[in-house]
């Protein structure tokens, strides 16, 4: 079964012990956008309020680092209680830096993921399948919550379904989704889905957690 991973990005800040209470036992993962204003044009949280959120639940931390300089920062997000960092390909100065960080990442029992952009394609990904937990296929532009699902995404979850054979890493889509792109993203073979707005701005957000299943 699908996993979900409401991410909290959508949630009312003043009030994260309530909305983090309102998902937390209808889903397996919680999202956490960390943004820097530079590798996207948005700021959002860093370590410091992650290290509370894991003081207020159990759920798998998948930490998404939208971020210039990653591998400065993943020390202070593995101590505030990461049980994933995903960086972006994007955000990495070559391929050797790449294979010292996914190293990194296992030797500090943390998981590592990799994300890539709606126009990077995903044969960079090629030499680190075989390494990885997980691959984040962003299905919008990374920056903002709310914005409109990009099919590309659906190709890209197609193909890295396509080349996993006995690989273990895990495929998880993020931006735009609702019952409808849920639902192909499945079908494409996605693992883990993201989702903000939808889950955050519903009445009622177990059904709404219940319905992208
Ligand atoms: C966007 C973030 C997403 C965002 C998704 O850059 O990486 O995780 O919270 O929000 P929705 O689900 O509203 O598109
Ligand atoms: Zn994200």
């Amino acid at each position: 079964m699908v996993k979900i991973s409401p991410s909290v990005l959508s949630a009312n800040f003043a009030n994260l012990k309530k909305d983090i209470d309102s998902i937390k036992d209808d889903c397996e993962y919680i999202h956490y956008d960390v943004m820097d204003g530079h590798f996207v044009p948005n700021i959002s949280f860093g370590y410091s309020i992650l290290n509370d959120l894991n003081k207020i639940c159990d759920n798998y931390l998948d930490v998404h680092l939208m971020i210039s300089e990653p591998f400065k920062y993943a020390q202070n997000f593995i101590d505030a209680g990461a049980d994933l960092l995903t960086f972006h390909y994007e955000a990495m100065n070559n391929n050797q830096e790449i294979f010292d960080f996914i190293h990194y990442l296992h030797t500090n029992h943390v998981d590592a993921g990799i994300s890539i952009k709606p126009d990077t394609p995903v044969e960079v990904l090629l030499p680190f399948l075989d390494d990885i937990d997980l691959v984040l296929v962003m299905s919008v532009e990374p920056g903002f919550g709310g914005q409109s699902f990009m099919p590309i995404a659906l190709d890209k979850i197609q193909q890295l379904h396509d080349l996993r054979n006995d690989r273990k890493y895990l495929i998880e889509v993020d931006g735009g989704i609702n019952d409808k792109t849920a639902q192909l993203c499945k079908e494409a073979g996605v693992d883990v889905l993201v989702a903000g707005s939808y889950i955050f701005k519903a009445d009622n957000r177990k059904d709404t957690i219940e319905a992208l299943r």
